[in-house]
């Protein structure tokens, strides 16, 4: 197992787009998957994407069989691989709120995304993936597929006055956290 190194926002390899994944259930793959997961969770991460440890692939992983310290009171997200993401907004509801980065450490901005999306691609076997989820499930889907693209959150708020430090912004929460 081993916990890869995030980078961090600055980085000119996470503004990048990302190449698709072209062979499938590869023992290459196979480990990276596990060592993201290992990297993930060794930060209490809800998400995390290739760019993010310097893997220039279309490959997302997020979710937790578990409660996120992050996220206390958010929905349980299945733990998923997804490969070659293509995201369609289902209606055009939008909601706005807080997210974090592991490539933005300490900082916390409410952002605008779809409410309902659909979502396919492929898990790292080659099958198919395909969801139509909601709220929270599809905020995380947006976030980590945003940096397939070289977006990373804070190019997404509209409102400076709602981004700041966690720690400011959430005092009871924000010192037992280190994103
Ligand atoms: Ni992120």
């Amino acid at each position: 197992m081993t916990i890869h190194t995030i980078l961090k926002m600055g980085d000119p390899r996470l503004l990048r787009v990302a190449k698709p994944v072209t062979e499938f259930d590869t023992d290459a793959l196979h480990l990276l998957v596990l060592d993201m997961f290992d990297t993930m969770r060794s930060v209490n991460g809800a998400g995390l994407a290739a760019p993010q440890i310097g893997v220039d692939l279309q490959l997302v992983i997020f979710g937790s069989g578990d409660r996120n310290p992050r996220y206390p009171d958010r929905p349980l997200v299945p733990p998923t691989v997804l490969l070659n993401p293509v995201i369609t907004p289902v209606g055009d509801e939008e909601d706005e709120d807080w997210e974090g980065c592991l490539s933005v450490p300490g900082l916390r901005g409410k952002v605008p995304r779809w409410t309902r999306i659909r979502y396919t691609g492929f898990d790292s076997y080659g099958d198919p993936i395909d969801r139509t989820v909601e709220g929270f499930h599809a905020r995380v889907v947006q976030h980590e597929c945003d940096h397939l693209i070289g977006k990373l959150y804070p190019m997404r708020v509209r409102d400076f006055t709602q981004f700041g430090f966690t720690d400011v912004l959430f005092p009871d929460i924000g010192a037992a956290e280190d994103d």
